[in-house]
């Protein structure tokens, strides 16, 4: 049996959990797990220009500043009842540690938007390219509603998003990816049959904490890799204790790694088959994430919602991985 490499599009808002993924997917990469065909940045947890931006310097870091980087779509929902989460990741979506990371050579300016290359690489590739969406759904739903049917050419759409039994993060019922723009959230789930859905009621369980991420950095302490995480993961911390994200635990969550985990370790989630909705409407609960959890058939289900994970190995896994890209 010959082994393919997973050819990845990362759609995501770094964020101090995304800078996380964004180093274990390099890490992936540079092991020839993966390869990582675009960036698509996204206006989310900081503006559109900040999470271009961390994403080149993230890439740069990591030795993959040739990857392309395209600059997000604002505006994708007509609401503005959902703030950013500066508060959460710092002004600059990385801990405020942005200036420490090395300039990328590619400028949001000359960038191209994300839809764009979304629609560029799919259809160059079709069932091919895994999309692992860890923001908002913007780019996803424009990229569908300029080129329709675009997003079914992916093999699948890996997305952090929602939360079923679990309380919300940004409103009592709702997770933030979904209720920054819950109308491009119901556009992809009304409109694909090839998605995996990684919600709250797993994510909230993956507390990364200081001394894991000491630990890790013990690999190669020097490295500049290793200071950035040790640095980020303090400040995360910081932040997660006082919204009180970890019920107490020192630490903070790495949401947005859970979809790499699907990816390459999927013996850490357990699933449920469900046609999955996004409440647009509600008063209290618009951006919430339901599915019909009543023993019926599920008709027009096209989501795979992982609800369990064991996560002691999920982040060993996590932790091994970015060792290796130090
Ligand atoms: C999601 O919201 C963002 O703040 C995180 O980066 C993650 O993608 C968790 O609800
Ligand atoms: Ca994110």
């Amino acid at each position: 049996m010959s082994f393919q490499k997973a050819k990845i599009i990362l759609d995501t808002d770094p964020g101090g959990d995304d800078s996380f993924a964004f180093l274990w997917l390099m890490s992936l990469a540079k092991q020839g797990f993966a390869e990582i065909v675009a960036v698509t940045s996204v206006d989310g947890n900081v503006h559109a220009q900040l999470t271009f931006t961390a994403s080149a310097k993230l890439l740069t870091l990591g030795g993959c500043g040739d990857v392309e980087v395209g600059r997000g779509i604002i505006g994708g929902s007509d609401s503005d009842d959902v703030e950013d989460a500066g508060s959460i990741h710092g002004a600059d979506g990385m801990g405020n540690l942005s200036h420490t990371l090395p300039e990328p050579t590619q400028t949001y300016e000359a960038a191209r938007y994300s839809d764009e290359i979304l629609i560029e690489k799919l259809k160059a590739a079709p069932g091919e390219i895994t999309i692992v969406a860890i923001a908002p759904l913007t780019n996803l739903a424009a990229a569908e509603q300029k080129s329709p049917g675009v997003l079914n050419l992916a093999k699948e759409i890996v997305i952090m998003g929602g939360a079923f039994e679990a309380p919300g993060n940004i409103t009592p019922e709702a997770e933030f990816n979904i209720a920054y723009d819950p109308e491009a959230a119901k556009l992809v789930f009304d409109t694909c049959n090839n998605l995996i859905l990684i919600p709250l009621d797993v994510t909230r369980r993956l507390v990364l904490t200081p001394l894991m991420v000491e630990t890790i950095g013990q690999a190669k302490p020097d490295s500049d890799i290793a200071q950035f995480m040790i640095s980020l993961c303090q400040f995360m911390t910081g932040t997660a204790l006082a919204f009180r994200e970890t019920e107490g635990e020192s630490g903070f969550l790495v949401h947005d790694a859970a979809t790499l985990a699907y990816l390459f370790y999927p013996e850490t989630l357990g699933f449920q088959r469900a046609k999955v909705w996004v409440e647009t409407q509600g008063e209290w609960t618009r951006g919430k994430t339901l599915f019909d959890r009543r023993n019926k058939a599920k008709v027009g289900a096209n989501t795979w919602v992982a609800m369990e994970v064991d996560r002691v190995n999920l982040l060993a896994v996590m932790a091994e991985d970015l060792k290796l890209i130090l």
